[in-house]
């Protein structure tokens, strides 16, 4: 790694993946993902990406096995903001037979899932999740429960979760800010900062982000490129969510095309050269800031997806892939 990869992830100590834990929720059993977490330690991933919410409030618990055994080589983002409700920590600790059934319909789990993804989601979303504000003193009992749930004493990211403009007021997040300093200056977090859906918020929220020096946003092939960023490290999620189902169907749609992009990107069914692994290497190219966020349910994935990253490809191959986006773009496949 040179000096300015050093730079890069400096908190993180971290290869440009990272294991996102919300995906292994998908898992019904507690002991299929420890085995998960294991295996993505195994195949490389030292970072993992957490919040209080994930998991119905179990991810935090849960995770704290790898961190109990792999110490200070693994480091960890953790978010405030919107935690489980007490109805959802009880789905939560009985999900097992629910997962089950989601598990076996696979569309069912990815639209409950959207469905679910957060209080402001559905009626779903709202039982399960609650906000708990962005306020100083929300920032430090969410990190008092993080760290207790997690069995550490530091953590090295600790970021708002989604705040909307309209959630904070200016004093409000001058205070946020301060302790956020204050926890960094103190050792507690390694660093502080935003997620956001989107980068380039205007107005009130803009503020937020410019002052954050860490980011999480969504970021995937079909997205406008992100934002160069000045003075803050950056992790993206959506890299697979985002592109693989548009260009898959696209190519269902037109096995002509499909044929042409297979001969164009030489495109094997698995390996680094596979489209899932084309689609990661791509999307950590457009974030020369920090890592990519992965994830996944099945173990056998893991070091692939390292694979495809530290993989050595033609030097066209950016090129050829934005040529695809716009092929797809184009037909207007799976908008
Ligand atoms: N801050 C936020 O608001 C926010 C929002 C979303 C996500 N996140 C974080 O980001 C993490 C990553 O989420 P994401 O949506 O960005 O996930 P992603 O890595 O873009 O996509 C994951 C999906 O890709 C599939 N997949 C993985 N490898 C594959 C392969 N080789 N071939 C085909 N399919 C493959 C997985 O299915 P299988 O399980 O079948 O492999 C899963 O459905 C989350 O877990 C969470 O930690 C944060």
């Amino acid at each position: 790694m040179d000096s300015a990869s050093d730079e890069r992830f400096s908190v993180l100590g971290s290869p440009s993946l990272a294991f996102g834990s919300a995906g292994a929720f998908r898992l019904p059993e507690a002991r299929q993902r420890r085995r998960l977490f294991d295996a993505a330690y195994d195949a490389g991933f030292r970072h993992f990406d957490v919040a209080p919410m994930y998991g119905m409030g179990q991810a935090e618990g849960e995770l704290s096995a790898l961190l109990k055994k792999r110490g200070s080589t693994v480091t960890v983002t953790t978010k405030f903001g919107i935690d489980a409700s007490v109805f959802g920590r009880a789905v939560g600790k009985v999900q097992g037979p629910i997962r089950r059934v989601l598990a076996a319909k696979p569309s069912m789990n990815t639209d409950l899932q959207k469905a679910a993804s957060g209080p402001a989601s559905s009626i779903a979303g709202r039982l399960l999740y609650r906000p708990t504000g962005f306020s100083q003193e929300a920032a430090r009992k969410s990190l008092r429960r993080s760290l207790q749930a997690l069995g550490r004493g530091t953590i090295e990211l600790f970021i708002l979760h989604d705040p909307l403009p309209h959630e904070m007021t200016i004093a409000e997040r001058d205070g946020t800010i301060s302790y956020l300093e204050e926890e960094r200056a103190s050792g507690r977090i390694g660093n502080w900062g935003v997620a956001v859906h989107d980068p380039r918020l205007t107005g009130d929220g803009a503020s937020l982000i410019n002052q954050a020096p860490f980011l999480q946003f969504r970021d995937h092939l079909f997205l406008p490129p992100p934002p160069t960023m000045t003075s803050s490290q950056v992790a993206t999620y959506g890299a697979l969510a985002g592109a693989l189902p548009r260009i898959e169907q696209f190519f269902a749609a037109d096995p002509r095309a499909r044929q042409r992009w297979v001969d164009e990107l030489d495109l094997t069914e698995s390996g680094p050269r596979s489209l899932a692994s084309v689609i990661l290497r791509e999307t950590t190219r457009r974030n020369p800031f920090g890592p990519v966020l992965f994830t996944t349910t099945k173990p056998h994935r893991l070091q692939p997806a390292m694979e495809a990253i530290a993989f050595n490809a033609p030097l066209d191959e950016s090129a050829r892939i934005s040529q695809l986006v716009a092929d797809v773009i184009d037909r207007g496949a799976g908008a």
